[in-house]
This record gives C-alpha cells, structure tokens and sequence, in this order.
C-alpha cells in the first residue's frame, strides 16, 4: 500500500516489513494498528533491564511460542541484542541506532495525535513531500514520516537541508489543526519548545531559540523546523511540519561553510546520541503541545519560550524577502508573531521571515 502510493521512497528495512503482516508490501506501526513487534519491545523495555516469559508474551499478547522465537530471531537480525534464558525468558541489553517504526512506536507509549502512525522510510526526496502527499489522500492527522536519509531535504526560504543516512533526524507530521492561516505560527513555536525541552532531557545541554524555528548551541544551528500550510482564505486544510535535527554528525561532515554555522548534538556533547530516544521525546512532547495549541492554551507554550529564546532583548534585522527591518525585538505575541519595536518606534508583527542580529 505505502509502496505504491509513495513510488520515489524506499522503505526501511524489508525483513520488518515482512513482520507487520497486515500491512501489504509497507512498513508502518502506531497506537491504532500495534504490531507484535511492539509489544514484544514494549514488554522488553518496560522490564527495565529485567526478563520477560514466554509465558508472559502468550498470556498478555496472545504471542505464541514459535511466533515469538521467530520475532525475536528478526528483530535481532535488525541489532536488538536480546538474551534468552531457559528459565527467565528474554532480556534486552541493547538496541541499535537505527529508526524502526515499532520500536518507536513501543518506546513512545500512548499518545493524543501525534505519532500515533509512524512510518519510517531508507530514502526519500524530502519527508515534507511524503506527507504531503499523504494528506492529499485524505490520512488523518498525527502521522509522522521520518527517512534515514533525504535527497530532497529542503529548509526554509528555499535552502537545501543536508540529510545524511543515520545522521540526523529527519522527520514530518501531518497535522489538520482548527487554526487560521495567520495563527500557525503558533505550531511552529510549540515544535521549538518540545524541540528544546527534548535535546535537554537526552542531552542535558542548554539550547537556545532563535525565532521562530532555530534551535542553536553556542550560536551554532543544530535543529530547525519546515512549516508547509495548505490552506483557504480563512482556515487551515492541512499542515506538514517538518523537523530536522543533526544528531550524530562530526565536524568533517559538515561543507566549511555549513561548519562555521551549525553544528551537531555529537559534536557538542562529545559522544553520539541514541537518535530513536531523542526522536520519542521530541514526538511526545510535540503532541503534548500540539494538544494545548489546539484548546487553545498557546500562552503556556510562549512563557517557555520566551525564556529559552535568544531573540528576545536583542536589536535584530528582519529580513522578509527582498525588505530588511531594523529594531529590538521585544515579545511574542498571542499568534507566536515576534512584536519587533523597529528604529522608527513602531511595533510590527513579524510572522514570518529571517532573524539575525543586528551586530
Ligand atoms: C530550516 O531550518 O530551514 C528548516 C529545516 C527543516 C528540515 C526538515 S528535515 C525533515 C523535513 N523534510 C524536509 O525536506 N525538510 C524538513
């Protein structure tokens, strides 16, 4: 089904695909359609180290022994390094850096929206592609596409976004949200937050927000978001939100230009980072977001921030096309514009465009 509907996209894995049987020929997982693979992981990982019985996966999961010999034995072909012990059962001691849409979907857990269908493709053009095509088929929202590698990866106002295999992550959600066009900004400010709160929780280190998508380390690039929106005059059809984060890339992966301004959460940590850890946390505390934008709650979203942003205060130029503004800019305002106080003593709404600092 997603094979042919997405024919420039290689999927992940065809031994997974294999395994999520009522899928034909695709390889998808989620809270609404949960694989044997992710109760398996689910109950692995929610043993903490411990061990799980056959008897226990046939009494929970109804997961028979021949099935669960043989989905172990895939799932370490995929690198799950699983212990069996004839008397204790299966242990996981370790997983792979590797994006595996069940694996995601057990380490994810319940979720409102978001992630509650999670596709994981080799390659694709750009995963903002890939959702947007999928919206136009009518899926409903909370999907979230990510590639190991993109050959199409785009940014903002038309740059190229370098997408390398394993690197990073590359990843879009399909959203319908009950917005005005003018409010979606708001989407955009919420993913940079859960963005934040995520790289600090995996990583411990203290990134800053440069408005309204820019997620820098010591003034270095490390994540930003793509917002597509297709919408009417006054109401939103669908969004694709793109996010892209460069998790395990070193210094020598980088062009010279791209290393003076971007940087990587290895290069700055000093050590790789477990990307399907890091992606789970982004995902949950996106749809925890994503529910308070939609009850329109966005204020809770803005103090947070606020404080983490590295705009606020400081005098910045705007650029929105060919036009350049001067000024301070001073708050956010209900909508996740930038109020930029210009050098004329106006206040402008800033919804969109490029911010840098009026050195
Ligand atoms: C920017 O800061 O300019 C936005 C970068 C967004 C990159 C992500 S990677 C996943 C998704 N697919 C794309 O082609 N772009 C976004």
């Amino acid at each position: 089904m997603i094979l042919s509907r997405l024919s420039s996209c290689c999927l992940l894995s065809l031994s997974a695909a294999c395994l999520a049987s009522s899928v034909a020929g695709g390889y998808k997982a989620g809270t609404d359609f949960v694989t044997t693979d992710t109760h398996i992981l689910s109950a692995l990982r929610d043993a903490d180290g411990g061990s799980v019985s056959a008897a226990d996966f046939a009494e929970k999961f109804g997961v028979a022994r021949a099935e669960l010999c043989s989905r172990i034995e895939n799932l370490r072909g995929l690198g799950y390094e699983i212990e069996t012990s004839p008397h204790l059962g299966y242990k996981l001691t370790d997983s792979p850096d590797l994006l595996h849409a069940e694996d995601l979907i057990a380490r994810l857990g319940k979720v409102k929206v978001i992630g509650r269908d999670i596709q994981v493709f080799e390659q694709t053009t750009s995963t903002n592609d890939v959702v947007e095509k999928l919206a136009r088929d009518g899926v409903k929202e909370g999907v979230v596409v990510f590639a190991e590698s993109q050959t199409k990866g785009r940014g903002r106002l038309g740059r190229v976004w370098m997408s390398p295999a394993r690197k990073g992550l590359w990843f879009s959600v399909l959203l319908r949200p009950k917005l005005q066009p003018q409010e979606i900004t708001q989407l955009t400010v919420a993913a940079a937050v859960a963005i934040w709160r995520a790289i600090n929780r995996v990583t411990d280190l203290r990134p800053e927000i440069k408005w309204p998508n820019d997620i820098l380390i010591r003034g270095k690039k490390v994540a930003g978001i793509l917002t597509e929106l297709s919408a009417e005059v006054d109401r939103v059809k669908h969004i694709t939100l793109g996010v892209g984060v460069d998790v395990n890339l070193e210094a020598n992966e980088f062009s010279a230009g791209l290393r003076k301004i971007a940087t990587s959460l290895r290069i700055e940590l000093g050590k790789p980072v477990l990307r399907a850890e890091l992606a789970t946390e982004i995902l949950r505390e996106l749809d925890r977001d994503y529910a308070r934008v939609c009850a329109g709650k966005f204020s809770e979203l803005a103090d947070e921030w606020e404080e983490h942003c590295s705009t606020i205060g400081k005098q910045v130029i705007v650029g929105i096309g060919e036009r350049r503004m001067r000024g301070r800019a001073e708050s956010l305002d209900d909508d996740g514009a930038l109020l930029l106080r210009t050098e004329h003593g106006r206040l402008e709404r800033i919804i969109g465009g490029d911010v840098t600092l009026d050195k």
